[in-house]
């Protein structure tokens, strides 16, 4: 009897963490399925997953960088005839570099010092990779990640028109106008009434005015309306201002640096006309904050947990079983918040957001709650595709560093959580006695509103959410009821090896090897004389990592590389090369190649510009 509760408790333990890895696991197992086969799982990719997994709330990633820079000498030119040279390295493995991939590998190689310092830089204050987007079109072409159903469906001739919204603090403006064109490009003239950009009070010198006057020259000033508060006031109220600047049907809030799919707007609309309280979101794809690829997420919906931060959670059992169903509405207990289309009367009918909260956190179940518990309904919408970069972090926090998060997510729990804000306050013992405003507006809101109560939306809306008391037949009853993907062991999964070689500087007899052993993750390389040795062969993936002995990942770092995890992300730990022999090896993530200060036996490697052919040239041997 002991033994068996032991196992269970482990098992309580192991779900809780293992939750999300298991949809990483489920994305493993599944993608190998191809998009346009007649199977109609949807394709997917590891990314978001990881993601998730480093996620608690909100769209930024888990700081895994940071401090994004990779040189450590600069000088000299990456030639451009060298990018050609590099050809796509997938030898065994389907075609799956394609033409988007490539265009992004040539324009993520570093050119020069000033580029090194335009991308470092970059990252400091935008947490992601400026240099690419500077260079890459407002109107690139992205994958289309639908599903192939959705190209048939048939969209009501009377759609409402949309107004977007968007706020933005010192977000970058190259990124900012690609966000705008993708929006222009890929939405019918008479669904998008206009585009209202709402500048947080930014104090990047000049982008309000560089906006304003590319607006104008662009003659988009009647389609793009811009504004600026007059002081710092968060994404909450910004987005408050913003609304009541709109004159569309429909308001959509997206975030300031995404890509609208093709088709992205119109199963949102007609969701929304169909029933005015269906306040539905599109499905969140993937743009990598290091390369800009963009890639396609998993259907996955929205919950939270009783420290009150949003997280993604498999779908239930049952909701995916015909084909039909992975292009149909799912039910959503909460938004992660960033982009969602909402009818505009019923925005302001239902209180549009608590304008108490400050600057960012919270606001995101606030209005899940309310939608839920005051009559509507929130949804995904799968044949809706935007591409969000997930940011390594969230590049600004308060100005008085209040933690915004906190005070917010309080404000939440004593508005639309009744006895249930116990369990948030026992996670949060410091938020006990904290103060969080007046919420006397927001109660009577909900009065007037009429809404259920918490134990209804728990009920009915939520029913897999697991309570801190729940005994051992309820968590069990509870965790079956989400889809449990077979999943195997993170030891025992397959990686694909395409090709293993030995990495010798060329012209020289010196190998690239771990300056300690194979198993230690952070070891920098180093060029020892080459043996015929285990410690010295690389194995090459259908991702294109490089793995020595099976073991760990070559990854890019500042200023060296590194042995580490491999990480399935691609960026630090993508490389690309031609096979044979005298080739520089790239990394996509960095935009720089391995290379060596000096021809001798114990050098470190470095990441140096693609230059100096002498210093940076190696030999692929396969034995
Ligand atoms: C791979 O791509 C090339 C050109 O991009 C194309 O000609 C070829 O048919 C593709 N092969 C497969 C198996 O899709
Ligand atoms: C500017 O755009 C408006 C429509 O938004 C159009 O009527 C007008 O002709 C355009 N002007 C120029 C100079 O292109
Ligand atoms: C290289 O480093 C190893 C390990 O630290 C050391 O044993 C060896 O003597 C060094 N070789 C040279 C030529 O410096
Ligand atoms: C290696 O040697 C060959 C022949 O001597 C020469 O053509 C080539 O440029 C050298 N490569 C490097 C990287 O030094």
């Amino acid at each position: 009897m002991v033994s068996i509760n032991k196992s269970f408790l482990y098992g309580i333990f192991f779900a809780s963490i293992t939750w999300i890895v298991s949809l990483y696991l489920y994305a493993q197992l599944t993608k190998t399925l191809q998009p346009n086969s007649n199977s109609f799982a949807p394709t997917f990719e590891p990314k978001l997953n990881k993601f998730l997994e480093k996620q608690s709330f909100g769209l930024e990633k888990g700081q895994i960088h940071p401090d994004k820079g990779y040189l450590k000498k600069a000088n000299g030119f990456n030639s451009n005839s060298l990018v050609d040279k590099l050809q796509p390295i997938v030898k065994n493995a389907p075609n799956s570099s394609n033409k988007f991939e490539q265009d992004l590998f040539d324009l993520g190689l570093v050119q020069n010092d000033k580029e090194l310092k335009i991308k470092d830089e970059g990252y400091k204050i935008h947490a992601y990779n400026v240099l690419i987007s500077n260079k890459l079109s407002y109107h690139r072409e992205i994958p289309d990640t639908r599903n192939p159903l959705c190209k048939d469906v048939i969209y009501p001739p009377n759609l409402p028109d949309a107004s977007i919204i968007i706020c933005f603090y010192n977000e970058h403006y190259q990124t900012l106008l690609r966000t705008i064109h993708s929006i222009l490009d890929r939405s019918p003239e008479n669904l998008l009434k206009e585009i209202v950009l709402m500048d947080d009070f930014s104090d990047i010198k000049n982008l309000h005015e560089n906006l304003q006057q590319y607006l104008k020259n662009q003659n988009l000033t009647n389609k793009v309306r811009l504004f600026k508060t007059k002081q710092r006031e968060g994404l909450i109220r910004a987005r408050i201002l913003g609304a009541q600047k709109a004159k569309g049907d429909v308001l959509v809030f997206l975030d300031s640096h995404i890509e609208v799919n093709q088709g992205w707007i119109e199963p949102l609309l007609s969701r929304i006309s169909s029933r005015k309280t269906n306040v539905v979101m599109p499905i969140i794809d993937i743009i990598n904050p290091d390369t800009f690829g963009y890639s396609s997420s998993p259907l996955v919906r929205g919950g939270f947990n009783w420290g009150l931060h949003f997280k993604w959670e498999n779908l239930p059992k049952g909701t995916l079983d015909k084909p039909e169903d992975f292009i149909k509405p799912i039910k959503s207990p909460t938004m992660a918040g960033g982009l969602f289309a909402i009818d505009r009367k019923y925005f302001i009918d239902i209180g549009e957001y608590d304008a108490g909260m400050n600057i960012w956190g919270g606001e995101n179940l606030e209005i899940s709650f309310r939608i839920w518990m005051c009559g509507g309904s929130l949804e995904l919408i799968p044949c809706s595709r935007v591409g969000h970069i997930f940011r390594h972090r969230r590049p600004y926090g308060s100005p008085d560093g209040q933690d915004t998060m906190l005070y917010n997510s309080l404000r939440v729990a004593n508005v639309w959580m009744d006895d249930y804000k116990d369990y948030y306050l026992n996670q949060n013992k410091q938020a006990k006695n904290m103060d969080f405003g007046d919420v006397s507006a927001r109660i009577q809101l909900r009065k007037e509103l009429k809404c259920f109560d918490f134990d209804w939306y728990l009920k009915n809306v939520y029913p897999e959410l697991t309570l801190p008391n729940d005994n051992e037949d309820r968590l069990k009853k509870k965790w079956s009821a989400l889809e449990q993907d077979k999943f195997q062991p993170w030891h025992s999964r397959k990686r694909n090896y395409v090709d293993q070689f030995s990495i010798k500087l060329a012209n020289t007899s010196l190998c690239l090897q771990s300056a300690k052993d194979t198993k230690t993750k952070g070891s920098y390389l180093v060029l020892r004389p080459c043996l015929k040795s285990k410690k010295q062969i690389w194995y090459q993936t259908d991702r294109n990592e490089l793995v020595l002995a099976q073991l760990l990942c070559l990854q890019a770092g500042k200023p060296k590389p590194i042995l580490y995890k491999c990480h399935e992300l691609g960026a630090d730990q993508e490389w690309k090369h031609k096979s044979g022999k005298n080739t520089p090896i790239y990394n996509l993530g960095a935009g720089t190649c391995l290379g060596v200060a000096r021809k001798k036996v114990n050098a470190t490697v470095e990441m140096r510009l693609c230059t100096e052919p002498e210093l940076n040239t190696w030999d692929l041997v396969v034995d």
